[in-house]
């Protein structure tokens, strides 16, 4: 059967380019199905537990793992029903209606939703379809690695640019690029301040649940990183940064008027490693980037995500001084 996802561009960008002062290629996960790279490790998962024989998909996301997964719920003609917490506005319940999954509303939080979902999921026949805590979920995220390795035509690339979460789609890089040992490419892991729990587990050496999320950037809002994500900084060279919502919506800004494509915050955060003046110069004169490392053919991945409107980039502009 045909997998749920397309083989997005890998696209080299002049204004990129010019604006990080190396050669920058974008994996453009926002023209993905459902505008964000989630469908990849969703769709693998959603497909695996349907061939062991499960009739009912439950999600625990307001955002863009649970329309993902009731995009591969409707393709594959399993019901879905996403429990979200009351913090998940209104567009977003009605983006999951669309694709025909019921929508529960239970709790504050993504947690309280959480519970909910995995008590629904304890049915008969039922699957909890984890956002991004799994290891089916990793494999299909690494798909964007192989992809992006035959559309270099082998090349290397100088490092990795991805935004972090509760760390599925970093996990699903490493995993690819272990699997195609490109074991000493660099990954830049980037987060916004408040939403920060992998840099916060990496400068602790422990896990670390943050008290709140008070970043704009809710699709990273993950009180607790994987432990997978953790674990991996001890096999492979992951470089965390942490970047300020200004930082993170003047790349969603930029972006758009480079490119002319509406991302959210989420992936505004990665953006900013293109979009800060230095950023990735200054990682390497810190040290904290090998200044042997090539920079040419650093990608970005551009996760995407339905989180964000003209409005909604306008008055976060606003909001954080940036018009
Ligand atoms: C647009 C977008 N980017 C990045 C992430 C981070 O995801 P992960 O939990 O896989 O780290 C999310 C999570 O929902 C997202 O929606």
């Amino acid at each position: 059967m045909a997998a749920l996802h397309y083989e997005t561009p890998l696209v080299e960008s002049d204004l990129a380019s010019q604006r990080a002062g190396c050669k920058v290629l974008l994996k453009l996960e926002n023209v993905q199905n459902t505008s964000v790279y989630k469908i990849r490790g969703i769709g693998h998962r959603c497909r695996k537990v349907i061939q062991e024989g499960c009739t009912h998909l439950v999600s625990s996301s307001g955002g863009n793992a649970g329309i993902a997964t009731a995009f591969a719920g409707r393709k594959l003609g399993v019901p879905v029903t996403v429990v979200v917490p009351e913090s998940t506005p209104e567009v977003m319940r009605e983006r999951i209606r669309k694709e025909k999954a019921d929508v529960i509303v239970h709790g504050k939080v993504w947690d309280d939703a959480n519970s909910k979902s995995l008590e629904l999921a304890s049915q008969p026949g039922y699957a909890h379809i984890h956002p991004f805590d799994h290891p089916d979920i990793w494999e299909g995220h690494a798909s964007l690695i192989y992809e992006i390795k035959s559309q270099l035509n082998g090349a290397k690339p100088g490092a990795v640019i991805v935004a972090v979460g509760g760390g599925g789609l970093l996990n699903g890089i490493i995993h690819g690029l272990q699997a195609v040992n490109w074991n000493d490419v660099p990954v830049i892991a980037m987060e916004t301040e408040g939403a920060d729990s992998f840099a916060a587990a990496c400068k602790a050496g422990k896990l670390v649940t943050l008290p709140d999320i008070t970043s704009i950037a809710k699709c990273l809002g993950a009180k607790t990183v994987t432990q997978k994500s953790f674990d991996l900084t001890k096999e492979h060279p992951i470089v965390s940064c942490v970047v300020s919502d200004k930082a993170a919506v003047n790349a969603c800004d930029k972006f758009l008027d480079d490119h002319h494509c509406l991302v959210e915050p989420a992936c505004g955060a990665a953006l900013a490693a293109i979009y800060e003046p230095h950023f990735l110069v200054d990682l390497q004169e810190k040290g904290r980037l090998s200044s042997s490392q090539n920079l040419d053919n650093v990608v970005c991945i551009v996760c995407g995500g339905n989180g964000i409107s003209i409005e909604l980039l306008l008055k976060w502009k606003r909001d954080l001084g940036l018009s």
